[in-house]
């Protein structure tokens, strides 16, 4: 990449910054996770470091927090509020003490002993006292310049006004952090992600008694500049603080030596679910305040201290009970509810188990210290126990043999595929008998991608149900708006509204129509081949007379297990009442077949292996928009066989004995006049 390419893309990067920052500091509502965050912080680290001509005032290299807001006055802090360098393993520790004991020319022997401190995930906050009397508080801002909010912070009872005590300066700034602990976050929860936005949402909105209400909080860990000050190191300052009024971090301690911070690192961690309030780290300060001032400052970061940051991804917690979600199609899913914990921003208190197999393989109880992993969009699930933590009394979990919502009967299927049996336990209930797999249904039923009712979401159908509004799909078309206009959240309008998506709904396509059903094993794609197959509506209700079952078997696509179930379903009576009644209310649209003089007139084609930047359904789609035809055997009638990657080579060389013509994708696209 050229130069000027180069720095385009940094200026993206550090414009990008800018934007987080502004929602992250001026709203309070981050738009992205800390990690894609530091991610980005660490791109444009880097790429300082590789091309010396970028550099930028806007720098996250440059800079701290962000600039202060408008509501406030500014004031410059006498001594700048800078932040932390980050470590995440044993490495960057060993290189953090490395540096020091290379500035400051030590011998390795020399030991260097740190304060420990859990990091709080707060906003920091500085307090100026002059003759013992709190005069000012000031925000972090960019660090440079804060905002003044003394008022807003003298609302909060952890920061003593006067103080009365003897070696106490004449004049400091006592810096530390504002935060709210995790149960008052549960009771004040509105529209913040975490305890630390919310704190600071509450700490930097204009009105003091507003602020007075959220039960904030102030530890106190650290000073600006003070005057007359005769304390030697950071932890009789620590001591001091407490004799001072403050309220200091209960699990500060004195630690020397690489291998012993990692172990009390490791130590916190688990006692993290313990702890009040969030924490996100260690910070490790050089102890001694005669080496921290030799040591001095790099860039925006003391040489004498750095984060040792928990992990973004996974956090320690306790099992407090393993409930049993019932899903649409039966299958009995354990979540673990666990001690709230933050991980890489986001409150989790509820954590997957898969099925009852993976309970069993890592024996997972109630109870159990586990580690739970939060990754991308993945729903968070428990990695692994810690045995050593269990507790002599534990028992193995027992999973449930019959369905907690319905007592009824469950099932483990045998997979003829794998010749063994599925590791899911499944309610047998086919029908709407199980309440918990009917509201499941109902809610697949109204969902998007089947009649996409507007304004018709989950939590409406659980709450209709729970009013006995609702039973069965059909009621959705006959509800009882008199009684829905009186409930609490609704009125007039609403109900006009909710009565409009309703009957906009009522025709529909036979495609989405069968998906809607929630039919196991019939998903959008097959539900769109049955209906290509099918045409009518007629000729699906036709399919309760088993004899037309077997009729799909044609289909290329609908193998014995989508016809099994589509079997199971129509055995069950309550399925057939169902589907007599939306038959009353629905208009089900006939499905059009497109275009019959196309392209591919005449021709039959199947399909083998994976294509190359479509899916087997598009490229099936594809062939029936151009009058081809589909079919699911190799044998006379067929003229060319379509061949992908890793395709099944004995289709192809019986294909080769029968002559027919075996195609590549590329040739196939050409027939279309397409090119891949
Ligand atoms: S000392 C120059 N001590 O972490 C050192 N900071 O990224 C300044 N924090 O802005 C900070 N607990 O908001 C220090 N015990 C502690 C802390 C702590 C939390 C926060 C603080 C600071 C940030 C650094």
């Amino acid at each position: 990449m050229s130069d000027k390419g180069i720095e385009i893309e940094y200026l993206k990067k550090i414009n990008l910054v800018q934007k987080y920052n502004k929602h992250y500091y001026d709203n309070d509502k981050p738009i992205v996770a800390d990690q894609i965050f530091d991610l980005l912080k660490k791109n444009i680290i880097d790429l300082e470091n590789k091309y010396e001509f970028l550099k930028n005032k806007d720098s996250p290299t440059r800079t701290v927090g962000f600039k202060p807001s408008k509501n406030f006055q500014k004031i410059k802090h006498k001594v700048p509020m800078l932040s932390l360098g980050n470590a995440f393993n044993e490495e960057d520790l060993k290189n953090f003490e490395k540096k020091i004991i290379n500035f400051l020319s030590l011998q390795e022997i020399n030991i260097v002993d740190y304060s420990a401190e859990p990091k709080i995930d707060g906003i920091s906050a500085s307090l100026i006292y002059v003759n013992g009397k709190f005069i000012k508080g000031l925000s972090r801002g960019d660090g440079t310049e804060g905002e003044d909010i003394t008022q807003n912070l003298k609302t909060i009872t952890d920061i003593p006004l006067v103080i009365n005590i003897k070696n106490f300066p004449k004049e400091i700034d006592i810096r530390g952090e504002v935060f709210i602990e995790n149960n008052d976050f549960k009771k004040i929860n509105k529209n913040f992600a975490n305890p630390r936005n919310a704190a600071s949402g509450s700490l930097r909105q204009k009105n003091p008694s507003i602020t007075a209400k959220i039960p904030l909080k102030f530890i106190a860990y650290t000073y600006g500049h003070a005057k007359e000050m005769k304390i030697y190191n950071q932890t009789d300052f620590l001591k001091n603080l407490k004799i001072w009024g403050f309220k200091i971090n209960p699990f500060n301690k004195k630690i020397s030596g690489v291998k012993n911070l990692i172990q009390n690192h490791k130590n916190i961690e688990e006692k993290r679910k313990e702890i009040k309030f969030d924490i996100d780290g260690i910070v490790y300060k050089v102890n001694d305040f005669n080496l921290q001032k030799r040591l001095g400052f790099a860039a925006n970061a003391p040489r004498w201290a750095i984060a040792h940051k928990f992990s973004p991804n996974s956090s320690i917690s306790e099992i407090i009970n393993i409930e049993i979600q019932i899903g649409r199609t039966g299958a009995l899913t354990p979540v673990a509810k666990i001690k709230p914990v933050n991980i890489g921003g986001v409150i989790v208190s509820n954590a997957t188990l898969h099925n009852e197999d993976e309970i069993i393989r890592k024996d997972i109880r109630i109870g159990d210290t586990v580690t739970v992993e939060r990754a991308g969009d993945v729903i968070p699930h428990v990695i692994s126990v810690d045995l050593k933590k269990r507790s002599e009394e534990s028992k193995s979990f027992i999973f449930p043999l019959n369905c907690p919502s319905c007592e009824g009967e469950t099932v483990k299927d045998y997979n003829v595929i794998t010749k063994k049996k599925d590791a899911v336990r499944r309610c047998i209930s086919e029908g709407y008998e199980c309440e918990k797999i009917a509201i499941e249904k109902i809610k697949h039923f109204v969902s998007k991608e089947a009649f996409n009712i507007d304004g018709f979401g989950k939590k409406i159908v659980e709450n209709f149900w729970h009013l006995k509004l609702i039973r069965l799909p059909q009621d959705i078309f006959n509800l009882n708006y008199d009684a829905i206009e009186k409930l609490e959240g609704w009125g007039k309008l609403s109900v006009k509204n909710l009565k409009f998506s309703i009957k906009q709904k009522k025709q529909i396509s036979l495609d989405r129509f069968i998906y809607s059903l929630g039919i196991r094993h019939i998903g959008q794609e097959n539900s769109k081949i049955i209906a290509r197959h099918l045409k009518t509506a007629i000729n699906f209700f036709k399919l309760s007379n088993a004899k037309n079952i077997e009729s799909l078997s044609n289909i290329d696509g609908i193998g014995s297990t989508q016809i099994q179930s589509v079997k199971n379903f129509f055995l069950n009576k309550v399925n057939l009442k169902v589907l007599s009644e939306l038959e009353e209310n629905l208009k089900i649209e006939n499905t059009v077949l497109i275009n019959n003089k196309g392209l591919l007139k005449n021709k039959t084609f199947m399909l083998t292996g994976k294509l190359n930047g479509i899916s087997r359904a598009e490229a099936k789609s594809l062939i029936e928009q151009n009058s081809g035809k589909i079919i699911s055997k190799v044998n006379k009638k067929l003229d060319y066989l379509i061949v992908g990657e890793k395709a099944t080579m004995k289709k192809v060389s019986i294909a080769k004995e029968l002559n027919i013509k075996v195609i590549k994708q590329t040739e196939w696209m050409e027939m279309l006049n397409k090119t891949s």
